[in-house]
């Protein structure tokens, strides 16, 4: 008889939460309502995750490309963000969580830095599940980042370039410390990575949707999660 292969859950998910809009066009709603449900449905997956025995979620708030949207929304998706920050503080203590903004917040309005710093200052110490929220957050932004940092270190002498290794990379990044994640979730029926965790995604499993994140829920993060168990992983190598 076949042995049973074990069901795996994957330690690290991340998740672009698309199709707010559509969502709530679809529904005869100002954009701004899908937003608002979709802020909803991130703290109940964050929930949902934790007692799946999910380690770290990481979800896409906003991309360094959505400054590009009108102002209105842009205020609308920030006054979320600065909601979720001031108030997230006593659910996160209760459930263990450590939060954690990747992203280059030191273009976000002083209070909202301000709230994100107290956030995870007041949760660094938390053993439980590890949320990252990507806040103007992009890909390539992150790698410039990083970049700049370890050009600097080989300029004063700190750094011997030759040293540099995939791992010296990988801790020079906003997901430093972090394991890569093992899922990615695309909802609303696109599938692109429109800038997201671009290096740490290259062995990541994808997962696409049709449904949009407003109405994605706990069955549907099962759904994924069982898609990946019938995944093989690769890695280059062979099975087996
Ligand atoms: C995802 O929903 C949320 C953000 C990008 C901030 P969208 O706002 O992109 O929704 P659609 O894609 O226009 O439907
Ligand atoms: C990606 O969604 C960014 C976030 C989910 C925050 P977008 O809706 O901005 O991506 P594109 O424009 O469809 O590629
Ligand atoms: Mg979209």
């Amino acid at each position: 008889m076949a042995e049973q292969k074990e069901y795996r859950i994957p330690a690290h998910v991340a998740i672009i939460m698309d199709g707010n809009g559509r969502w709530a066009k679809k529904r005869g709603l100002p954009r701004t309502a899908g937003h608002a449900q979709g802020a909803k449905v991130v703290e109940q997956i964050l929930e949902d995750a934790d007692h799946m025995g999910i380690r770290y979620l990481t979800v896409y708030a906003f991309s360094t490309e959505n400054w590009s949207r009108p102002q209105t929304e842009v205020k609308a998706l920030m006054n979320l963000l600065r909601t979720y920050m001031r108030t997230a503080l006593p659910k996160c203590t209760k459930n263990n969580v450590r939060v954690r903004v990747i992203g280059d917040r030191s273009k976000l309005d002083d209070d909202l830095q301000k709230a994100i710093d107290g956030l995870e200052e007041a949760t660094k110490g938390n053993t439980g599940i590890g949320f990252q929220i990507a806040i103007n957050y992009g890909a390539r932004d992150e790698m410039r980042r990083a970049v700049t940092a370890l050009a600097r270190r080989a300029a004063d002498g700190t750094l011997s370039p030759e040293s540099i290794t995939e791992q010296t990379i990988s801790d020079a990044l906003d997901t430093a410390g972090i394991p890569d994640p093992d899922l990615l979730i695309r909802t609303c029926g696109e599938e692109r990575l429109s800038n997201f965790l671009m290096w740490q995604l290259s062995y990541a499993e994808l997962y696409f949707t049709d449904k949009a994140w407003p109405d994605f829920d706990r069955d549907e993060l099962v759904k994924a999660v069982d898609a990946y168990n019938h995944r093989e992983r690769r890695y280059g190598g062979l099975i087996q």
